[in-house]
């Protein structure tokens, strides 16, 4: 079988055996709670590993449960190898890490080394002097010569980067939160404590991190001024991708992930295309794959996140084809996901989370797991959840959303107008509780939940779902277990097939004489999609040749050249190409 023209994929057994995984992201906090404290603890993970396992799932990335003050829930560490105790103990950890082994998956762990937090020993040292020894952990600067910010560089979570600390009288830079210090990677002290850290839990069995900002750490020591001729000129073109980016992650490969053999995946903020192959193409030996987000601001105006704006499908599928084609050109690997911990449920943002829920949510799968890449499930994304309903502000809990509820009233929104934008843009519509059964607090806790439940819970549950053939689970529990099977999957080129057309999405993967098609239509209405030619005459003769791998819809269209669509209908196929 030809390797879909990849010709660095690797030739080892199992050094990439994760590219036929699924990811399944688990945000502990609204997982499942044991205690009652209404926050989802470890051993609610453990006691979910059978759900995950008969998902198919291999790879469970459980995100940032250390020592953490929860400005930025986790995020924000304070010791990187000590458990929170709001997430239980570390003998709970090495029981999940165990209970985890034995049902033959993987356990990730996220890594947040961009950044620590302003509680960690080594913050609370570097602010005592400016000759303390962990002084040079973080970045610091004077004050601008009229005094003020050293720089005109913006904080993600909105506000200027930089905080000013009275006792030194100088500034230190946060790109995120004030109490998420960027960390000085100029510093080989603090390249060598990563190793360390990462160590202490590859030592413990874990199989692979998810490096957290991982492509901020090398910033532009000049530190300039962004002269804005850049949107969106807050500064990131300094930091992003920076000069020392390869050399550092070269470092931590040879380290750390080859000496054991881990599987990595990079946050890449803002990135490019040309950067991620070099990231993940195994001859570079960096990372094993990058998530990018490019194709989860297509309903930005001018890259302004704050701003609501219709998404835009046509970016939407250039940008999938752009990197599906690119990476697979230059030997690179994609994290392949539509939600996460971030951004709101891709359901109610890219499709029909009423009327045509179901469909939907099984349309969105069939797309992005026919792609190139190790597809990541997001928590609650397997039952087809979607955002919640949000009454009000108060109702909400992330900091970057009350920053900006804040900050858009200052630039003159009304309260009621800044609610709208945040509610629909808030990070807290992937954050609600894991819904599990019908019953008090869904399943989740019997405390109060320390964010609201959705109230579509008694409907929308994953015990509704185990037994249900048609359901959403099972749908996903398909495409993980086909992608296992059929290498074309993994291998396949990736070639779009819809011409522009406004409702319909269609790629094909060829690889050899076999062929996947993937038709999808992103809308409420019946849409009209014709096979290009050149495919046709390969594909439909003779007929009988193919087979519905998954579909959206109880039944499906005939596979012809020209074909109706119901609204969300959405089908995969497999076929026995003809070649002359
Ligand atoms: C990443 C995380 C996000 C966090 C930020 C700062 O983007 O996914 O949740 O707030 O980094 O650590």
């Amino acid at each position: 079988m030809q390797s879909g023209g990849n010709s660095t994929m690797h030739h080892g057994q199992t050094s990439d055996w994760w590219k036929k995984s699924t990811v399944y992201q688990v945000y502990p906090k609204s997982f499942k709670d044991t205690t009652g404290s209404g926050t989802g603890d470890i051993r609610g993970l453990t006691e979910k590993l059978d759900y995950l396992q008969e998902l198919g799932i291999d790879i469970v990335w459980l995100q940032p449960v250390y020592v953490s003050p929860q400005n930025d829930n986790g995020y924000d560490v304070a010791d990187y190898c000590s458990i929170d105790p709001a997430y239980g103990t570390m003998d709970d950890f090495d029981e999940l890490s165990a209970e985890v082994r034995k049902r033959n998956m993987h356990l990730m762990l996220d890594i947040v080394v961009n950044h620590s937090s302003t509680e960690h020993k080594w913050f609370k040292e570097a602010r005592k002097s400016k000759d303390n020894p962990y002084r040079d952990y973080y970045i610091w600067r004077d004050p601008a010569p009229g005094g003020g910010v050293p720089n005109n560089w913006q904080s993600k979570f909105g506000g200027p980067a930089w905080q000013y600390d009275e006792a030194t009288g100088q500034y230190f830079l946060t790109l995120y939160d004030k109490t998420q210090a960027d960390l000085n990677w100029e510093n080989p002290s603090v390249r060598e404590e990563v190793v360390k850290l990462m160590t202490f839990w590859a030592d413990k069995g874990v199989s692979g991190f998810r490096l957290d900002v991982i492509n901020l750490i090398s910033k532009n020591q000049d530190f300039p001024d962004d002269d804005g001729s850049v949107p969106p000129g807050d500064g990131r073109r300094f930091y992003t991708d920076g000069p020392r980016i390869h050399e550092f992650l070269k470092e931590l490969n040879r380290r750390v992930f080859k000496p054991y053999g881990l599987v990595t995946v990079g946050e890449m903020s803002s990135t490019s295309l040309e950067s991620c192959i070099l990231y993940s193409n195994p001859e570079q030996e960096e990372l094993s794959m990058t998530f990018n987000f490019h194709h989860l601001k297509v309903d930005y105006p001018n890259g302004q996140k704050w701003e609501l704006m219709p998404y835009d499908f046509e970016q939407l599928k250039s940008l999938f084809s752009r990197w599906q084609t690119g990476m697979q050109a230059g030997g690179g690997w994609n994290a392949l996901f539509l939600n996460n911990h971030d951004q709101p449920r891709a359901l109610s943002r890219f499709t029909d989370d009423g009327q045509y829920r179901v469909e939907s949510a099984k349309l969105l799968a069939i797309t992005l797991h026919g792609m190139q890449g190790t597809p990541y499930v997001f928590q609650g994304e397997e039952i087809g959840l979607p955002n919640p309903q949000w009454n009000s502000i108060e109702e909400m809990r992330d900091i970057e959303s009350l920053n900006m509820f804040r900050i858009l009233q200052k630039q003159g929104k009304s309260a009621k107008e800044a609610f709208a934008i945040i509610r629909e843009r808030s990070r807290d519509n992937s954050r609600t509780p894991m819904p599990w059964n019908d019953g008090p607090g869904a399943g989740f806790t019997a405390g109060t939940p320390w964010i609201k439940l959705d109230e579509r819970y008694p409907e929308i549950n994953v015990q509704n779902q185990l037994d249900d053939p048609d359901s959403v689970f099972q749908h996903y529990k398909k495409l993980i277990a086909l992608r296992k099977e059929m290498p074309i999957f993994t291998e396949g080129t990736f070639v779009r097939l819809d011409e522009q057309h406004p409702q319909v999405f269609a790629y094909g993967r060829l690889s050899g004489d076999e062929a996947l098609l993937v038709v999808s239509n992103f809308s409420g209405n019946p849409a009209k999609y014709s096979l290009p030619d050149s495919m046709a005459s390969e594909w439909l003769k003779p007929a009988g040749a193919s087979e519905l791998l998954a579909g959206s819809t109880q039944t499906a269209p005939v596979l012809e050249q020209e074909m109706i669509l119901p609204p969300y209908g959405s089908y995969m196929w497999f076929i026995r190409r003809q070649q002359s």
